[in-house]
């Protein structure tokens, strides 16, 4: 049976660094701020925003929490986004992913200031974590699966990893950060064009997978005491729960568990990681700008 990789206790870690941080730079007059927006009633959106928000409170981040009616048009985000640039007490802004379709989403991510984007989404701050530049954003949930694999002391160096996934979110940042100096992985990056995925898959030391499909990872594609990470959060239809649904990863947990040497469940792992690294983005934020 594999060790489950405990998400949240990691996260408190990272969350106690956070509040130590924030203690030193109130201690200087500074207080991190965070403005979340959210276009649409996206009910997935509804929930990540409203923990991030909650978080920042837990912590004694400011945040600012903007709620735009499906209907927004592209100009009303712009203005919303230049407004947050200029204001001196939001260090970091976030536009909550996806918005309603008439909305030009790279254009907004590039209209964040770059010093702003907490997220890592702008091109500079993609630009930089190709070029590992450590001044640039890393995107929050790439970011806490590398934190995950060092809390549970898994060798990435010559280590073959195989990312399931290439969006600019999770699967193209998280194959920059594996192969990065100093992380050292050998990476493949699968999608849904990859031959022989079960295969691939196989060959690694380290899975991400980053699909955003149910239990898409199988036994079959994992190799005996290979590290699991599970990104996904998949609603599934389920009748017998209260709220109608459940929730469950890209990896089908069970089958997989047995046969993993680690492995992260959903939810619980890398979910409240990708909280965490907000707040830390966002006391990098405001030690930078000041
Ligand atoms: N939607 C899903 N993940 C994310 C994220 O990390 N940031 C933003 N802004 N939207 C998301």
């Amino acid at each position: 049976m594999a060790t489950i990789i405990d998400g949240k206790k990691v996260a408190a870690e990272v969350l106690s660094e956070c509040s130590e941080e924030i203690a030193e730079l109130k201690s200087r007059g500074i207080t991190p701020g965070l403005a979340v927006v959210l276009v649409g009633e996206d009910p997935a959106s509804q929930v990540y925003v409203n923990s991030k928000v909650r978080k920042c409170a837990e912590l004694g981040i400011h945040s600012e929490k903007i709620i735009l009616s499906k209907q927004t048009t592209q100009e009303e985000v712009l203005e919303t986004v230049a407004r947050l640039n200029a204001d001196p007490a939001i260090h970091g802004i976030l536009v909550q992913s996806p918005p309603p379709p008439q909305i030009d989403e790279e254009a907004i991510v590039r209209a964040i200031d770059p010093a702003k984007d907490v997220d890592g989404f702008h091109p500079e701050n993609v630009a930089k974590l190709a070029l590992e530049d450590p001044t640039g954003f890393v995107p929050c949930t790439p970011a806490g699966c590398m934190r995950l694999l060092e809390a549970v002391g898994v060798e990435t160096a010559g280590a073959e990893a195989v990312v399931v996934g290439r969006s600019m979110i999770v699967g193209k940042p998280m194959a920059l950060l594996l192969m990065a100096r100093g992380s050292d992985a050998t990476v493949t990056v699968a999608h849904s064009r990859t031959k022989n995925l079960a295969e691939v898959c196989r060959r690694a030391d380290i899975i991400v997978a980053a699909v955003g499909i149910p239990e898409f990872i199988r036994a079959d594609f994992v190799k005996a005491g290979a590290t699991v990470i599970d990104v996904g959060i998949n609603r599934v239809e389920d009748q017998s729960t209260k709220r109608g649904y459940r929730l469950c990863g890209d990896v089908a947990y069970d089958e997989v568990s047995e046969k993993a040497g680690a492995i992260t469940p959903v939810p619980g792992g890398v979910g409240p990681m990708t909280i965490a690294l907000l707040m830390k983005n966002t006391i990098k934020a405001a030690r930078a700008i000041g």
